[in-house]
């Protein structure tokens, strides 16, 4: 079982990234073997500040390594280190149409935002699908939001196959049952993310006790009183229970047996405590990686260089496939 899986340095990281992504990461690690990147050159498919792009790579490495991530066992790296990512990136792209890429959803939502669309936008999924093929992976956890993109990619993965002979496992998304779509508290009916202009509707992972207290304090609810879980009917409290039932390691039957003839008050007075519990190691252990830049800089070093080797090893293969003539 090999593993993948990278987040974009593109704003600050959110409940929902950790629940849905970065957790399980850290539970993969005893069993696959495990590459984390941050992958920065998909922030840039929109505009970046550099300098708040730098500072955001770094901080998205401090938050793996704060989760648990433990680099002598995942390697850990930067998207950008390692160029194959780029060249496998056009490869793909000349694998992959037109139609299929003006079909991605994702795609569409960032694009109706707005005026002016770059290429790379609108190639983002061809470089995500070499991201996952340049080392072969067989396993990608993400949240649900990037399902499409997974398809996609194992439809690239069997076309190069089918054409240019058999080069890439065709790989399994890893989409977890509760946590892989935490949805705004500001809005149940939006996914919780970076980019949304309002600070309340995210809980950030590094977010102050006080903050994380505030936030969920004036989280939507609904104008009933009764704590249930049904997506349907209820969207903003189910979200509510469903982030409580990861935050406190119990499941939503037992959380809703709990709650009969409680109300929204005391949910999200629990809620709030459970998820400064949760967020507090991390954040002491990300503060004490952010006092030692060097050897955060030494993880990264060491993870692209891991990376670089296999990258490369696959590389020669599909250059070799698609007709490339080597370099003497
Ligand atoms: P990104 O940076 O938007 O998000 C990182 C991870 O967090 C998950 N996620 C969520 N999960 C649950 N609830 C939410 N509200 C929520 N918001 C985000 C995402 O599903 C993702 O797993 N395209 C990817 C980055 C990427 C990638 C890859 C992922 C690039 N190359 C290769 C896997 C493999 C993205 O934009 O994630």
């Amino acid at each position: 079982m090999r593993v993948l899986s990278g987040i974009q340095p593109s704003g600050h990281l959110h409940l929902g990234n950790y629940l849905g992504a970065l957790r399980q990461f850290v539970d993969l690690q005893d069993r696959a073997q495990c590459l984390f990147c941050v992958v920065d050159l998909h922030a840039l498919t929109v505009r970046q500040d550099p300098a708040a792009l730098r500072q955001s790579t770094l901080e998205v490495a401090s938050l793996y390594l704060a989760a648990g991530i433990d680099p002598q066992r995942a390697a850990i790296f930067v998207q950008s280190h390692v160029p194959e990512h780029a060249e496998l990136g056009w490869l793909l792209g000349c694998l992959c149409t037109f139609g299929e890429l003006q079909r991605m959803t994702q795609f569409k939502d960032k694009a109706g935002e707005r005026e002016s669309v770059s290429l790379g936008l609108f190639a983002y999924p061809a470089l995500m699908a070499a991201d996952i093929l340049l080392y072969r992976a067989s396993h990608v956890p993400v949240g649900d939001d990037q399902r499409q993109h997974l398809e996609l990619t194992r439809d690239l993965a069997a076309r190069f196959n089918a054409r240019h002979g058999e080069t890439f496992p065709v790989p399994a998304a890893l989409i977890g049952a509760v946590g892989a779509r935490v949805m705004s508290l500001q809005n149940p009916h939006e996914k919780m993310s970076k980019s949304s202009p309002d600070p309340r509707s995210r809980v950030e992972l590094l977010d102050t006790p006080d903050q994380v207290r505030a936030k969920i304090r004036v989280a939507v609810t609904d104008s009933e009183r009764e704590i249930r879980h049904d997506p349907e009917h209820k969207p903003a409290v189910s979200n509510l229970l469903e982030i409580l039932a990861l935050a406190s390691s119990q499941s939503l039957a037992e959380l809703q047996e709990h709650y009969v003839g409680l109300g929204y008050g005391r949910l999200k007075q629990d809620l709030a405590e459970a998820v400064v519990a949760l967020l507090e190691p991390l954040q002491a252990r990300q503060r004490e990686l952010s006092a030692a830049p060097d050897h955060l800089r030494a993880v990264l070093g060491q993870g692209a260089e891991l990376a670089h080797a296999l990258a490369e090893d696959t590389m020669r293969d599909v250059r070799t496939a698609m007709g490339l003539l080597t370099a003497r």
